[in-house]
């Protein structure tokens, strides 16, 4: 069934509901007004457990990414042993072509404070930092504003949750982060939040059982958690009503979806949607169209770390399967940015491969040195300086780096691999036309 009304922008007025003309930021007064920080008191009658239990149920996915079931994460915690715990709500939001947090943040920042308050219920976790990307300068205040006047009204502090209602008592912070996509990486993030540079942890021990500061630590992305009061006051089988089934036989897509539409449309922005929509649709019915009624040529599904759906996958339906169906890694963060017929895939994929060779933190030589080769041969090919030697060495490269090939400590490595991969397979004639054939040399013998 499909989502009938807004869930996450019940409040942030976007099409077909609303006229984005139409937003403002809604004060606690005007979210409590329209039935804020009920769910909250509906998850503090319920036992933590059960709030786990439900989530679970939902099978709601992780929307920072890598789309890990949110209950399932939420039950490595090991029990509380009367030492901290942490909750770290990611708004690191830098993946290139990613904005779907920030409407959030910007509109309705009171929606993710709740669902701070009821997960930190639920997984006991007395302590919560909001970690947001260093140039959301203006989200940094409106969020910082949001957790005082949630302090101001009792919901977090001393007292206990929510006035006193719960014993459970929860401080929330928010963090500034200095500006690298790394910090993303939820280990990464954890290092930041210390205080120190951003580097990615070596996985395990995972944050569940050693996270901030060595304690048990849930890391999960703004949307995820702005589901959480939703899912908690509707129940699951609602939740369950939205989405899609898998249609490969892998676990379910439910729920509604932030997606941000960027590239060459004619009407970007943030929609909320059914996850399983086809791109096409999301393109021709909310997105506005192609700009200037050119061709698709391909897409960005899901931020540039996914990789690239082509030409022939324009109907490609925008679920957790995308990566098994459509040969990408992931979903990503359903941001598609669209590309028309005049786009020059070798520019594309030098300009990306820039990205990640400036974002590597250098700690692995794969990443750190991979993708400063790849970006050299890049210019080549796009200078047409380079042969098809250089094509294939290019493919070799990227596959060398990753957690896949098990040579990295984090995906920012299998980023630069299925952009590059998926680039040239799915565009090839636009780098065969740039190189030339591989001369070699013939030794004559007498
Ligand atoms: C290089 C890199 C950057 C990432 N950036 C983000 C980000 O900006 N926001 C986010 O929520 N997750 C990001 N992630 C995924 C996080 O590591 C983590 O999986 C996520 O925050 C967990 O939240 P979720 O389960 O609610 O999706 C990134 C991962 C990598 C490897
Ligand atoms: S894969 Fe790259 S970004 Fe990740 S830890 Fe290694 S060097 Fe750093």
């Amino acid at each position: 069934m499909p989502i009938t009304e807004p869930v996450l922008t019940r409040r942030i007025p976007t099409p077909p509901w609303g006229d984005p003309k139409d937003r403002h930021l809604v004060s606690y007064e005007e979210y409590v007004k329209t039935g804020g920080y009920q769910m909250l008191e509906k998850a503090l009658d319920m036992e933590p457990a059960r709030i786990v239990d439900t989530v679970k149920d939902s099978q709601l996915r992780g929307r920072g990414g890598a789309g890990f079931p949110c209950g399932l994460k939420w039950t490595f915690l090991p029990p509380p042993d009367g030492g901290r715990r942490y909750l770290t709500v990611n708004c690191d939001e830098a993946e290139p072509c990613t904005f779907k947090d920030r409407l959030l943040v910007d509109f309705d920042p009171h929606l993710i404070l709740e669902g701070v308050a009821i997960t930190c219920y639920a997984c006991q976790l007395d302590t919560a930092y909001f970690f947001i990307r260093g140039e959301y300068r203006e989200q940094a205040k409106t969020m910082n504003a949001a957790i005082q006047e949630a302090y101001d009204n009792g919901i977090f502090g001393p007292q206990g949750l929510m006035k006193g209602k719960s014993d459970f008592k929860v401080d929330c912070f928010l963090h500034r982060g200095a500006g690298a996509y790394v910090c993303g990486e939820e280990t990464g993030l954890l290092e930041a939040v210390e205080g120190k540079r951003g580097w990615p942890r070596v996985k395990p021990p995972f944050p569940a059982v050693e996270g901030l500061f060595r304690r048990p630590t849930i890391v999960n992305n703004v949307e995820t958690i702005a589901c959480v009061g939703p899912i908690v006051a509707n129940g699951a089988d609602w939740f369950k009503n939205m989405g899609c089934e898998s249609s490969v036989g892998g676990p379910p897509s439910y729920g509604p979806k932030l997606m941000g539409v960027s590239g060459h449309v004619n009407n970007p922005g943030v929609f909320e949607l059914d996850l399983g929509i086809p791109l096409s649709r999301l393109v021709n019915e909310h997105a506005g169209g192609m700009r200037s009624g050119k061709a698709f040529k391909g897409s960005i599904a899901g931020g540039v770390s996914m990789g690239v759906l082509g030409p022939d996958q324009f109907d490609a339906e925008l679920d957790f399967d995308i990566g098994t169906k459509y040969d990408m890694l992931g979903l990503g963060t359903a941001c598609p940015t669209i590309l028309d017929e005049d786009t020059d895939m070798v520019a594309v994929a030098r300009n990306i491969v820039r990205f990640f060779k400036n974002e590597s933190c250098g700690q692995c030589t794969p990443c750190r040195e991979g993708s400063q080769w790849a970006y050299k041969l890049l210019c080549r090919i796009e200078k047409g300086e380079a042969t098809t030697r250089h094509l294939d060495l290019l493919l070799e490269v990227g596959s060398s780096m990753g957690i896949m090939p098990g040579t990295t400590i984090c995906g920012l490595a299998d980023g630069t691999n299925w952009a590059i991969k998926t680039i040239v397979n799915k565009f090839r004639a636009d780098f065969e036309v740039r190189v030339k054939p591989h001369f070699v040399p013939v030794t004559v013998t007498s």
